[in-house]
């Protein structure tokens, strides 16, 4: 029988595997990195994106392994980038955002985390609503400076992330189905 310990997490993204890390081990679970770059299928779904890559990592494996797949979605920009974040990131940046959002500033982070075992693959979600700052606070990774979660006036990048973010509530879903399945298997 599997310990709670054997799951891999699959990613080519070290500040992803750190919040995982964190995150799961508050609840309980020990989490090892495996550091490799699985391809993405083109789609607007982040759970096809993140079914895809979990099963796909579970061929590079063959142990039980968890993926991510994340999208910022802008109101203004109907979900834009959405599954399309990685890109737009990379292209655009946090001051593309910036100049591309005029009046709503409402976005919502979402993070999908897909959990497959070769007999079994479940996804588990995630998302955490808010407002698009008008500049840059805050050095954290990716769009975390320029992300204010509702109820606060800092971003991401300014706060104690790993207890309110969108990756947390998917990981608490994942982690609450995956202690119960470990004990029924
Ligand atoms: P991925 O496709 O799941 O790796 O994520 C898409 C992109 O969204 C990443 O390249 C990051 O730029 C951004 N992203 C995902 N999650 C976060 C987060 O928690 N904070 C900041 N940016 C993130």
């Amino acid at each position: 029988m599997p310990e709670l310990s054997d799951v891999y997490f699959v990613s080519s993204n070290h500040h992803k595997f750190q919040e995982v890390h964190s995150i799961l081990d508050r609840l309980h679970i020990t989490v090892r990195y495996n550091k490799a770059t699985l391809p993405e299928i083109q789609s607007a779904s982040l759970y096809d994106i993140a079914r895809h890559k979990a099963a796909h990592a579970y061929t590079l494996l063959s142990s039980p392994v968890i993926v991510e797949d994340a999208g910022l979605f802008i109101d203004e920009l109907n979900g834009f980038p959405g599954p399309y974040s990685s890109f737009v990131f990379d292209t655009i940046g946090n001051e593309g955002i910036l100049n591309l959002v005029k009046s709503d500033r409402s976005a919502t982070f979402s993070s999908v985390v897909a959990y497959s075992d070769g007999h079994t693959q479940k996804c588990f979600s995630g998302n955490i609503h808010g407002m698009i700052s008008k500049e840059i606070m805050g050095t954290g990774w990716g769009y975390d400076p320029i992300f204010v979660p509702d109820g606060s006036d800092s971003t991401l990048a300014q706060l104690d992330k790993d207890s309110l973010s969108h990756r947390h509530l998917s990981l608490e879903s994942f982690a609450a189905w995956f202690t119960s399945h470990q004990r029924t298997i």
